[in-house]
């Protein structure tokens, strides 16, 4: 077998998804876990098997024997520990959303040219197997031409920090309800996993002009209360224009007084697909609903981080989700949430 590829893990919180997913691949070795919170740095990595614990991350990506580097840590943080990386020399898999703008998210990609390094973003829901069965359908051309998706994630009590669990896996810190550090609330936390799908489901289309409107409405008492800032969107109803005369519609909500919805839909003229659970429409005069597969089941959805060490075995391989990618999916956040902000459309930078 060929060399391992050695890679280490930024964070405990979603960062343990990763390092599970890294564990279980045999092509993987899993060398180094990186928090400030060492004890639970040393927990994870006597959990999944790697041998070196870092409080700092710089020290960590100035090892010489890692390759690549998995980050899972604030969205603040995202844009200068990539960069660090791979001036560094290592690949990187950075979570969503990708930077706190698209400007930041260019400058990475910039710097990965320059280091001749692999950037993903971890769009962990394309990597599913609702959605890679339903992009299979749009490569197939089952969907005809695509002119409309719709996406929906609608939580009844989901603010990360206040609603959940402080020992879980993630949505711990209060970096996510902090603006200067989140860049966007539900928004950026559920919405961009949503956005993105449909967005991928539709065969990427370039994304021209956003008008939306946030609000923040049912959870502010209580935050307020608690002395908890109320700075980021709770609620987002967005409208994407795309290439081509296609829209997007995006509704997401970390709490609402309304029933929890995950949905995405795609329109086109022979066919449309719904997730999840990922169904096909189609036809004519006589109608079909095909069933395709499973719900969309949890973390960590190993596919992904297999795919990357993939990308960096084979730097000609296409990337899913790629960095280069992925800023367009950063235009439209900011395109949103300059809409919000001003009460009209936006033409996307
Ligand atoms: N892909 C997904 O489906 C998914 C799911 C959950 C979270 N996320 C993303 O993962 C990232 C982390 O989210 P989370 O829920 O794990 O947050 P969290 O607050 O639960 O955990 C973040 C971790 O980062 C550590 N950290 C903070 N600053 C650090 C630094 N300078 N050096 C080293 N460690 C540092 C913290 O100590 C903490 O353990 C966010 O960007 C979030 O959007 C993605």
């Amino acid at each position: 077998m060929a060399k391992k590829i050695r890679v280490g893990v930024v964070g405990t919180g979603m960062g343990r998804h990763h390092m599970e997913a890294f564990a279980k691949l045999e092509d993987v070795e899993l060398l180094a876990v990186c928090d400030l919170n060492l004890p639970e740095a040393h927990e994870f990595a006597d959990k999944f098997g790697a041998s070196h614990v870092f409080g700092d991350y710089r020290e960590m990506f100035a090892m010489p024997e890692l390759d690549a580097v998995s980050i899972a840590t604030p969205n603040c943080l995202h844009a200068p520990m990539t960069i660090d990386a791979l001036r560094k020399g290592k690949h990187v898999l950075i979570e969503k959303p990708m930077a706190l703008n698209a400007s930041l998210a260019r400058a990475m990609v910039a710097e990965a040219k320059k280091a001749k390094r692999r950037l993903m973003v971890e769009q962990a829901m394309r990597f599913s197997r609702d959605a890679q069965l339903l992009r299979g359908c749009y490569d197939r051309g089952d969907f005809g031409e695509v002119y409309y998706a719709r996406s929906t994630w609608i939580r009844r009590k989901g603010w990360p920090r206040l609603n959940f669990e402080p020992g879980g896996s993630m949505g711990r810190g209060e970096w996510f309800i902090r603006k200067q550090e989140a860049g966007f609330g539900a928004l950026g936390d559920i919405g961009v996993h949503l956005l993105d799908l449909a967005w991928y489901l539709m065969g990427n289309p370039k994304p021209v002009a956003a008008s939306a409107m946030m609000w923040n409405k049912v959870a502010a008492p209580i935050l307020k209360r608690r002395h908890m800032p109320v700075e980021v969107d709770e609620t987002t109803c967005g409208f994407v224009r795309l290439e081509g005369g296609r829209v997007i519609v995006l509704e997401v909500c970390w709490d609402s007084h309304n029933a929890p919805i995950q949905e995405v839909r795609v329109y086109g003229d022979k066919g449309g697909c719904s997730a999840f659970p990922a169904r096909l429409y189609r036809g004519e005069e006589i109608l079909e609903t095909v069933d395709l597969g499973t719900a969309y089941g949890g973390y960590p959805i190993t596919e992904a981080y297999a795919h990357f060490i993939d990308c960096i075995r084979d730097p000609k391989k296409k990337m899913i989700a790629s960095g280069e990618e992925i800023v367009d999916v950063m235009r439209m956040l900011d395109g949103i949430g300059r809409s919000a902000a001003t009460g009209r459309e936006v033409t996307l930078k």
